[in-house]
């Protein structure tokens, strides 16, 4: 831990474990360290990043807070939420890591190791999930190794993530909006704050939303009811056909459980070398919003 946040300090990256997914973390206000995270993923283009900081405090220290915000992030912190918000201090994290924008993402962690290191480390952590570009995200260090760990100086092994699912995204510029579904589910937030927005009318402040996002490298076939010969299978529930290249992803038919298997699940079935992936129905309540969402990504849809 100690190596990390000096690695971090000296601008180097390191592969930080989360409750959500394992993210690869640099100092949020050194553009250097800032940009060899976007080389590192091969991303595209400069996508805004999350930045991660240890607690409210810290966080109203880089954003600028109002009623609404501070009550999620009082009810949900630290946790899975991520917070978009005006930038109160231009320093603490770059420009580039917001791609420019006057407006900044920012969530505190729940996973101690996370915790610990935004703690000793003191300012904000730029983290995207450790993934290259367009792949699942990480949910455990040896898959992060495998995507990004030839260009971290650290890595710190949190287990797998208990969540599974990268956080939930909500804007509070204007009216409150959800951009990303995610591990707090709609209704724990519209229970707070009121009924919440669609993402796309404010398609141009959430650039990050690419349509193929998540992939493996086999092409994933979506609401099936069993798996086409030559094909992976990854079910749900009590009655999913098991097997040689099956997954269940929750055998109970528990949301939570399916989320937290579902990015591994999926590296395990590609590693198969399958003619396609092909993913039981998933009932789109709570978390279930934030899985179909991941997996019409997956599959190639825009969300
Ligand atoms: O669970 C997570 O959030 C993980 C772990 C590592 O914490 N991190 C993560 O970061 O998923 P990333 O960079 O992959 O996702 C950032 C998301 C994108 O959808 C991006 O568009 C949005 O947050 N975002 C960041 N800054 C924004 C801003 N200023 N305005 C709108 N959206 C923003
Ligand atoms: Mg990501």
């Amino acid at each position: 831990m100690k190596a990390a946040v000096e690695a971090l300090r000296a601008g180097g990256l390191v592969i930080l474990p989360t409750e959500t997914v394992y993210g690869l973390a640099a100092d949020a206000a050194n553009p250097r360290a800032v940009a060899a995270i976007y080389e590192a993923k091969g991303r595209p283009s400069f996508n805004p990043l999350i930045a991660h900081v240890a607690d409210l405090a810290a966080a109203e220290r880089v954003a600028r807070f109002d009623g609404r915000a501070r009550r999620l992030a009082r009810r949900f912190w630290p946790g899975p939420l991520t917070l978009v918000l005006p930038l109160r201090d231009e320093g603490a994290v770059c420009d580039l890591a917001r791609a420019g924008l006057d407006t900044v993402a920012v969530r505190a962690p729940a996973h101690p190791i996370a915790h610990a290191v935004l703690a000793a480390f003191g300012g904000a952590l730029a983290a995207p999930s450790a993934n290259r570009s367009g792949r699942p995200s990480p949910t455990r260090l040896a898959d992060a190794l495998e995507e990004t760990g030839e260009r971290a100086a650290a890595a710190l092994d949190g287990g797998p993530c208990e969540v599974g699912l990268e956080s939930t995204v909500v804007s509070l510029l204007d009216q409150p909006r959800l951009l990303r579904p995610g591990a707090v589910t709609r209704a724990q937030i519209e229970a707070e704050i009121g009924p919440l927005a669609e993402a796309e009318a404010d398609a141009k402040r959430s650039p990050g939303r690419l349509a193929r996002h998540y992939s493996p490298k086999a092409p994933v076939r979506l609401e099936a009811v069993g798996p086409a010969p030559g094909e992976a299978y990854l079910g749900f529930g009590p009655s999913a056909p098991a097997g040689a290249g099956r997954w269940n992803l929750s055998p109970a038919g528990d949301l939570a459980e399916a989320a937290a298997n579902l990015f591994a699940f999926l590296r395990a079935a590609d590693r198969t070398g399958p003619s396609a992936i092909a993913v039981a129905p998933i009932p789109h309540e709570g978390l279930g919003e934030a899985i179909n969402d991941r997996l019409r990504r997956a599959a190639g849809f825009v969300g």
